[in-house]
């Protein structure tokens, strides 16, 4: 392939059909990500957001358009497959953490590795990346820790580290502070930033945060299933092929960009715009 587009959503159409009510949740979305980015999934409740990442992730079958991760067609995959390569390739990120509350943290960051069947990792090696990953989000103390003695955001850092102990390409992440107060919401995204630098992982996160927004490459903003707006926003000066050097905040503190942007005032903020759909 001639880019590094690792994301490919073309024409993406879903709609749910309860029985009583049909509702067009995607209507013709189009969307390229490139590998590296970190891109923000905004717009009001309802939009589609959610619909986008299970569609995009395969976690969700699509009626209409074409999805390719890295190339690959999700859909064409049998479930066994799909679920291998999900397992490989991403790590998934939500607002209510979706850890097994009977596992310990050990346990819960190991789960996507022995998932992955065609990995056929002993459980003694699995252990020792899932207390590594433990230990790169600052919870080397907790890894015998079960969900309910973590606090939310001790919880959130369990399931980044779940979300990145096989450092998949892609992280897709639904709202992922959105339970969290303000100061560790704050941690939460310094530590998927400082992640997708380091390790060059595409991160997709949907937040109703213009503040986590502004803080991602890109803001992409959808309204009732499609993309209205895409957005180049400050913090995406570093590069994004994600085999830099050039980390423009290496310590992970990229907040200081969206010190000026109120974060009320408008819904969609006045940023260099690179492509209105
Ligand atoms: N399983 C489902 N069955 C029927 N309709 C659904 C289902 N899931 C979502 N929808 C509908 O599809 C539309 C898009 O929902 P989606 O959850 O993707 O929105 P969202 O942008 O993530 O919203 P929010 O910000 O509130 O999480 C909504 O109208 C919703 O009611
Ligand atoms: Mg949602």
């Amino acid at each position: 392939m001639s880019d590094n587009i690792i994301i490919r959503a073309k024409d993406v159409q879903k709609t749910y059909n309860t029985g009583k009510v049909i509702v067009k949740a995607l209507r013709g979305l189009d969307l390229e990500v490139q590998q590296g980015e970190m891109v923000a999934i905004m717009g009001p409740s309802g939009c589609g957001k959610t619909t986008l990442l299970n569609s995009l992730s395969g976690l969700d079958a699509i009626d209409e358009g074409v999805i390719e991760i890295d190339g690959r067609n999700l859909a064409k995959m049998s479930d066994k497959e799909r679920t291998a390569y999900r397992a490989a390739n991403m790590g998934f990120v939500f607002q209510f953490y979706n850890l097994l509350p009977v596992l310990t943290a050990a346990e819960n960051v190991e789960m996507p590795l022995l998932l992955d069947y065609k990995r056929r990792l002993k459980p003694k090696d699995a252990r020792k990346m899932a207390v590594e990953a433990l230990a790169a989000v600052g919870l080397a103390d907790q890894i015998d820790q079960r969900p309910t003695e973590l606090s939310g955001g001790q919880q959130q850092r369990v399931t980044i580290a779940r979300a990145l102990v096989n450092k998949p390409a892609i992280v897709w992440a639904d709202e992922p502070t959105g339970d969290l107060d303000s100061t560790t919401s704050q941690e939460i995204m310094d530590l998927m930033r400082r992640l997708n630098r380091e390790n060059g992982q595409t991160f997709v996160i949907v937040t109703h945060s213009l503040e986590i927004g502004e803080q991602c490459d890109r803001i992409v903003w959808m309204k009732d299933g499609v993309v209205v707006k895409d957005q180049q926003t400050q913090s995406a000066a570093a590069p994004v092929n994600g085999h830099s050097n050039g980390h423009t905040n290496g310590n992970g503190h990229t907040n200081g960009h969206s010190k000026n942007l109120a974060i009320n005032e408008s819904p969609v903020p006045d940023l260099q715009t690179i492509s209105v759909n």
